[in-house]
């Protein structure tokens, strides 16, 4: 079990090519060119974004440390990622995630997820489920007890109150309700115009309300992703948030989709992400990192060449910098079959670390970014 670590205890540490061959070195495991393989015996690690490592809804764990300890206990891996998945959903203090997720356009907070059993090969998911604040377990309920992948909206919800989930009118607290209505304000006097422009001009508002520090980048697509491999070589996932802040009622990010906000092989790896979901819906960025690590990449390595992609599939100018590169961020998290790990993003800003926990305990990792600057330098 991990030490508890306060979060100002947490060590900053790099986890780049040398630590990557640490831990290869202390499994007594050589790197071959297929991690296809499922390992027998590797030092489990759990990883998640940075909220998986800074909440606790008032407890004493984070979610990395919660699933660290369920995994290490021989809790199946997939239920001890959702445990610690539902500290970020139910801390009203994380306002990308849950409850208390950033509202759509109309004031609504809409919850999307998907969670993915690598063993078993089953995964569910929900997207713009309203009312449940945990809907990572109404996405693993989908999972085990329907034929489907992805249930929506109120399908979704008349589906989790069958289940037995408590479902409320709002989700939302007084801070997200605030800001929903200063995003109001400032949005109204344009609130009218044609569909195309009133997106963009709402787009523009919340950047505007980011740039003066009345909202902030982790939350504005907050999302908590969480992967881990147990002793066994067990691999699970779970993503969770409330979606791009101030969204078009109903619009869906990547986070319940398979492939874009998870992607789990059992025998190859585990890959989540957040950030801007259309960037990742586009390319199915988590399943090509999973198939490049299949390959035999590094996660890091495997990360870096999924936000190349990305890069390179974004030419509309509104995405574009001057300088041609990408005007968002985006981040992945990935672990291979080895217990190898790493998170990278587009841009070292705003979230510049992850969250890791092994046997040392919890610890934060730098971000390895593709690109120098920032999303909107
Ligand atoms: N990545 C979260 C979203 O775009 O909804």
């Amino acid at each position: 079990m991990s030490k508890k670590i306060d979060r100002r205890e947490f060590v900053r540490v790099s986890v780049g090519a040398g630590a990557a061959a640490a831990a290869m070195a202390s499994s007594g495991q050589a790197f071959g060119r297929a991690p296809g393989v499922r390992a027998q015996s590797v030092r489990p690690v759990v990883i998640s974004d940075r909220s998986g490592a800074a909440f606790r809804n008032g407890g004493r764990l984070t979610c990395i440390e919660l699933a660290f300890e369920g995994v290490t206990n021989g809790e199946d891996v997939l239920d001890a990622i959702l445990a610690g998945i539902n500290i970020v959903e139910l801390d009203p203090e994380e306002s990308g995630v849950g409850f208390g997720g950033t509202p759509n356009a109309d004031g609504v907070v809409q919850l999307d997820s998907c969670c993915m059993h690598g063993p078993r090969k089953q995964a569910g998911g929900v997207a713009a489920i309203e009312g449940v604040r945990t809907p990572s377990l109404v996405a693993k309920a989908v999972m085990e007890h329907t034929d489907h992948h992805l249930l929506v909206g109120a399908g979704a919800q008349d589906f989790a109150r069958n289940m037995g989930f408590t479902v409320e009118d709002d989700l939302n607290t007084p801070r997200t309700r605030e800001r929903w209505l200063e995003w109001k304000r400032r949005l109204d006097p344009e609130h009218y115009l044609d569909p195309e422009r009133r997106a963009r001009h709402g787009y523009d508002v919340a950047l505007g309300m980011l740039a003066e520090g009345l909202a902030d980048e982790s939350h504005f697509w907050g999302t908590v992703n969480c992967d881990a491999i147990g002793p066994n070589g067990d691999i699970c996932g779970v993503t969770s948030t409330s979606g791009l802040s101030w969204k078009i009622p109903g619009r869906t990010g990547d986070s319940p989709i398979l492939g874009a906000g998870l992607y789990v092989d059992g025998g190859v790896g585990a890959c989540g992400s957040t950030g801007r979901g259309e960037a990742n819906l586009y390319n199915l960025t988590s399943y090509l990192i999973v198939e490049k690590m299949r390959e035999g990449m590094h996660p890091k390595d495997a990360g870096l060449a999924g936000l190349q992609r990305i890069k390179e599939n974004t030419i509309e100018r509104r995405l574009l910098k001057a300088n041609g590169d990408p005007a968002f961020n985006i981040r992945f998290f990935a672990l291979n079959a080895r217990g190898e790990y790493a998170g990278v993003s587009m841009y070292a800003a705003g979230e510049t670390f992850y969250g890791v926990c092994t046997e040392n305990g919890a610890e934060e990792a730098a971000l390895e970014p593709l690109l120098d600057g920032t999303p909107s330098d």
